[in-house]
C-alpha cells in the first residue's frame, strides 16, 4: 500500500480496493475528529467547506466500493458538524435485549423450551452460565488489530451513539489488546459503584448542580457527555459479558469465551458460574441475591445463557431477544401511595386504558406518579377470566395503593389497603363512551378491553396512529417524533391529521416555510431539514409500511412475514381486498402464512374493507415509493424466496428449529403443499403431502439433502 499522503491525492475513480479501504478508514477518523473538535467547542481544525469535501469524497469511494463501507461510516452519521449530539454507528451485529423470567417456574419453562427446540430429552445434559445482570448501560467496543477503534451505545439495537472519546477515559476499558482476534467487538455494561455515586452526588450538591436519581442514571449521564473531559472526571467501570462481530471464535463455550475476555484484560464478573439445569440455576440466583446488598453496585437480576456456543447458534434469535438466554429478575420494589384519580387514555386501536394518577412516590430509585390499571376488570379485582385476584378488593379513587416496578416495565398497582379507604370513596364507574370523541365504547365478547368505535374521527386514535406511524420500526423520520406529530396534529395550519399529510407538508408550506418557522423552536434550517428527512422516507420497504399502518394484531414480525409473502404493495393491497369475504383463495393464501392466524387475518382484511380507513391508506400510498422487500437471495442462499414445506419426522433438528433456520435464510415455510410450493423436505413417515408434491411435480428431498442445500451439513 502506498503512503497515506499519496492515497489522499488519488481520485476516487483511480483507487485500488486496498487503497480505498485505507482511505475510508482515514476519512472516518478525520471526520470523527472534526465532529469532536466541533462539539468540544475548540477551534475547529478544518473549515465547513473542507469538511463537506471530505464527506463527499467518502461517499464517492463508498459508491465505487460498496463492500468496503465501514460500520462507522461518516455517511450514516446524521448531521455533520452542524448537528448537535453524537454521531451514529450502525452495529455490525445487532445489540439485543433479553427475555425475562420472574419466578422459579419461568426458569423451568425456559429450560424446557430450549430442550424442546433442540430436541433434547429431560435428562440429556445441558449446561448454562449464570451471572449478575448489571444495572447500567450497555456498550459495544470494537477492536481492529488490537486497537480500540470505536465505542457505541446500544441505541435502538441497530444504530447506537458514537461515544468513543468518552469510552477511552474509562480505566477498565483497554485501548490496546494483545493476542485478540483481528476483529473483536466486546460488549458489556458501563456502571457506577454505590460509593462513586454517593461521592458524585455530594460533589454535584456542593457545586449547586442537580443530583442523579440512581447510579444507572449517573452512569448514563456521565457516558453521554459531549465533552469527554466531563466523562473523564466521572468514575465509570465496565464489565464485559458478551461479544458482537468476531474474525475468529473466542472459544467453544460461553464460559470459555468470557474467561478469554478476562485474559485479554477486561473485567469480568466474579459471580459468573456454570450450572446444570434449572435447580442449579435457581440456587445460584439465590446466592447472588444474598450477595447483592454487599456487591457495591446495582444489579437487577441474574442472566442465564446456554453454555455451548454451537447450541446458542442453533437456538438463534426471536425478533429482539436470543432464545438461548434469559434474565431472571429480582422481585420488584414496592411502595404505598395515594391514588388521586383514575384517567382513561385512548390508544391507537381505540382501547380505553385506565391509568392511575398517583401522589408521587419513589419506587426503586425512580419517582413514580402514574401506573397502569390494565382494564376495567382489573380495577374490579378480577383477572381476564373473571377470577378474583385481590381478594375482592376493587380499586377506587382516593385509595391507598401499593405500586411496584418490575424492571423497565410501566409501574403497576398491586394492592389496596382497605383500612385506609376514605369514607367518600365509591366504586369506579368505567365509561361507556369515549372520553375523547364521545363515540360509544364497546366491549366485545371475549375481549378484556373496551374500545372506542369512533375510528378515524376520534382524535385520540388519530394521534396515537400518527405516533405509531413515525415510531422506530415504522417510518422513523428524523426530527418528527411522537411529540412533534402530536403538536402538528393540533395545529390548524400544519394540519397533520393522517399519515399522508406528513408527506404533503412541504408542498403545502413550500413557498415560505412560514407555518413551521413560526412555531417555537423552528428556524428555516430545521424546517428544511425536516422536509428533507420526510422526503428521504418516501422510498421505504414494504414491511415498514405494513407495520406503520398500525393495524391491530399486526406487529413488526407479522409485517415482515406479510411483506415477504406478498413482496410488493399492489399484490398485498389486492390480496387484502380479495380476502375481504374471509373465504376463498386469497383468504386461504393469507392463512397459509406460518405466523398469520385467523384473528390477525380478520383484522387486516377489515382495515382494507373499511371505507374511510382504506381511503386514508390509499392517500398515503400515493405519496410513497414502496420498495419490494429485499429478498435475502442477495445473501446467496439457494432457498431464499422459496416456499418450503416440512413433513414426516426430522431427525437432526426439531420442526421449530427447521422452520426458524429456513426463514432466517429467506425461505417461506408453509404448512401445506400447493402449486406455490417449491420444495418439500420429507422425513421418514411422510404421507399424503409427499404424494401430493409428487403429483404436482414439486421437488422432494430428505433431511440430509436439505442440510447440504442450506450449507449446514
Ligand atoms: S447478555 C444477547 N449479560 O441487560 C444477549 N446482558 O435486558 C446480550 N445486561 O441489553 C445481553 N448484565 O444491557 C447480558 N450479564 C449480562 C448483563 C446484561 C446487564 C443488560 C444488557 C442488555 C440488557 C437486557
Amino acid at each position: 500500500m502506498g503512503q497515506a499522503s499519496e492515497v489522499e491525492a488519488i481520485e476516487p475513480a483511480d483507487l485500488t480496493a486496498d487503497q480505498a479501504s485505507a482511505e475510508l478508514a482515514r476519512l472516518a477518523a478525520v471526520l470523527a475528529q472534526a465532529n469532536l473538535d466541533y462539539h468540544g467547542k475548540d477551534a475547529p481544525a478544518i473549515s465547513d467547506a473542507e469538511y463537506d469535501a471530505l464527506k463527499r469524497r467518502n461517499a464517492t469511494i463508498e459508491e465505487r466500493f460498496p463492500d468496503l463501507k465501514r460500520a462507522d461510516s461518516p455517511s450514516d452519521q446524521v448531521g455533520g458538524p452542524l448537528a448537535e449530539g453524537f454521531s451514529k454507528i450502525r452495529h455490525e451485529v445487532r445489540m439485543l435485549s433479553l427475555g425475562n423470567a420472574f419466578s422459579d417456574e419461568d426458569v423451568v419453562e425456559f429450560d424446557a423450551r430450549i430442550r424442546k427446540y433442540l430436541g433434547l430429552g429431560d435428562t440429556d445434559p445441558l449446561t448454562y452460565t449464570a451471572e449478575p445482570k448489571i444495572d447500567g448501560l450497555s456498550l459495544s467496543l470494537r477492536y481492529e488489530n488490537g486497537q480500540l477503534v470505536y465505542a457505541a451505545t446500544r441505541g435502538d439495537g441497530e444504530v447506537g451513539e458514537n461515544v468513543t472519546a468518552n469510552a477511552k477515559t474509562i480505566a477498565s476499558i483497554p485501548q490496546n489488546l494483545t493476542g485478540a482476534p483481528d476483529i473483536l467487538e466486546v460488549r458489556g455494561e458501563v456502571y457506577m459503584s454505590h460509593a462513586d455515586f454517593e461521592a458524585l452526588n455530594a460533589a454535584q450538591e456542593a457545586a449547586g448542580a442537580k443530583n442523579f436519581a440512581n447510579p444507572r442514571n449517573a452512569a448514563a449521564g456521565s457516558l453521554r457527555q459531549l465533552d469527554p473531559n466531563i466523562t473523564k472526571s466521572r468514575p465509570l467501570t465496565f464489565f464485559a459479558y458478551a461479544w458482537g462481530a468476531l474474525s475468529a471464535p473466542l472459544d467453544d463455550t460461553q464460559m470459555g469465551a468470557i474467561e478469554r475476555l478476562g485474559a485479554l484484560g477486561f473485567q469480568i464478573n466474579p459471580l459468573t458460574a456454570t450450572c446444570n439445569g434449572p435447580t442449579e440455576l435457581v440456587a445460584h440466583y439465590k446466592a447472588i441475591e444474598t450477595a447483592r446488598p454487599d456487591l457495591g453496585y446495582d444489579i437487577d437480576g441474574v442472566v442465564y445463557k446456554v453454555n455451548d456456543l454451537a447450541l446458542q447458534r442453533r437456538l438463534g434469535f426471536r425478533s429482539t431477544t436470543p432464545r438461548w438466554a434469559i434474565a431472571h429478575k429480582f422481585a420488584a420494589e414496592l411502595a404505598w401511595t395515594r391514588l388521586e384519580a383514575i384517567e382513561i387514555q385512548v390508544g391507537r386501536t381505540g382501547a380505553l386504558s385506565p391509568v392511575a394518577r398517583l401522589s408521587p412516590v419513589t419506587v426503586g430509585g425512580v419517582v413514580v406518579s402514574n401506573a397502569t390499571l390494565h382494564n376495567e376488570d382489573y380495577i374490579k379485582g378480577l383477572d381476564s377470566k373473571g377470577v378474583e385476584i385481590r381478594a375482592g378488593k376493587d380499586i377506587r379513587e382516593g385509595d391507598l395503593v401499593q405500586v411496584y416496578r418490575a424492571g423497565d416495565v410501566i409501574p403497576k398497582v398491586a394492592d389496596v389497603d382497605l383500612s385506609q379507604r376514605p369514607d367518600t370513596a365509591v366504586p369506579y364507574q368505567f365509561p361507556g363512551t369515549c372520553p375523547e370523541c364521545g363515540s360509544d365504547a364497546v366491549r366485545e365478547e371475549g375481549d378484556a378491553v373496551r374500545r372506542c368505535t369512533g375510528g378515524l374521527i376520534c382524535p385520540a386514535q388519530a394521534v396515537e396512529k400518527l405516533k405509531h406511524f413515525v415510531s422506530r420500526g415504522a417510518f422513523d423520520i428524523d426530527g418528527l417524533g411522537a411529540k412533534q406529530v402530536e403538536a402538528f396534529y393540533h395545529d390548524d395550519q400544519l394540519k397533520i391529521r393522517e399519515p399522508a399529510d406528513i408527506f404533503t407538508l412541504r408542498a403545502r408550506d413550500a413557498q415560505s416555510l412560514t407555518k413551521l418557522k413560526n412555531r417555537d423552536g423552528w428556524g428555516e434550517t430545521s424546517a428544511r431539514n425536516l422536509f428533507d428527512a420526510i422526503d428521504e422516507r418516501r422510498s421505504i420497504p414494504l414491511n415498514r409500511v405494513i407495520f406503520a399502518l398500525g393495524i391491530r394484531h399486526v406487529g413488526e414480525s407479522a409485517s415482515n412475514l406479510l411483506a415477504r409473502h406478498y413482496n410488493n404493495w399492489p399484490d398485498f393491497d389486492q390480496a387484502m381486498r380479495d380476502a375481504a369475504a374471509q373465504e376463498g383463495a386469497a383468504w386461504d393464501d393469507l392463512l397459509s402464512i406460518d405466523g398469520v392466524g385467523a384473528v390477525m387475518a380478520a383484522s387486516l382484511t377489515q382495515a382494507f374493507a373499511q371505507e374511510a380507513e382504506y381511503a386514508s391508506i390509499t392517500r398515503l400510498i400515493a405519496e410513497l415509493d414502496i420498495q419490494p422487500v429485499a429478498s435475502p437471495a442477495d445473501d446467496g442462499s439457494p432457498v431464499a424466496g422459496q416456499t418450503v414445506v416440512f413433513t414426516g419426522t426430522l431427525e437432526k433438528m426439531t420442526r421449530a428449529e427447521a422452520k426458524a433456520r429456513a426463514e432466517a435464510l429467506g425461505a417461506k415455510v408453509s404448512g401445506s403443499v400447493s402449486a406455490k410450493t417449491d420444495l418439500l423436505v420429507a422425513g421418514p413417515g411422510a404421507g399424503s403431502k409427499a404424494t401430493k408434491a409428487a403429483d404436482l411435480g414439486i421437488k422432494v428431498i430428505d433431511e440430509d439433502e436439505w442440510l447440504a442445500l442450506i450449507g449446514d451439513a
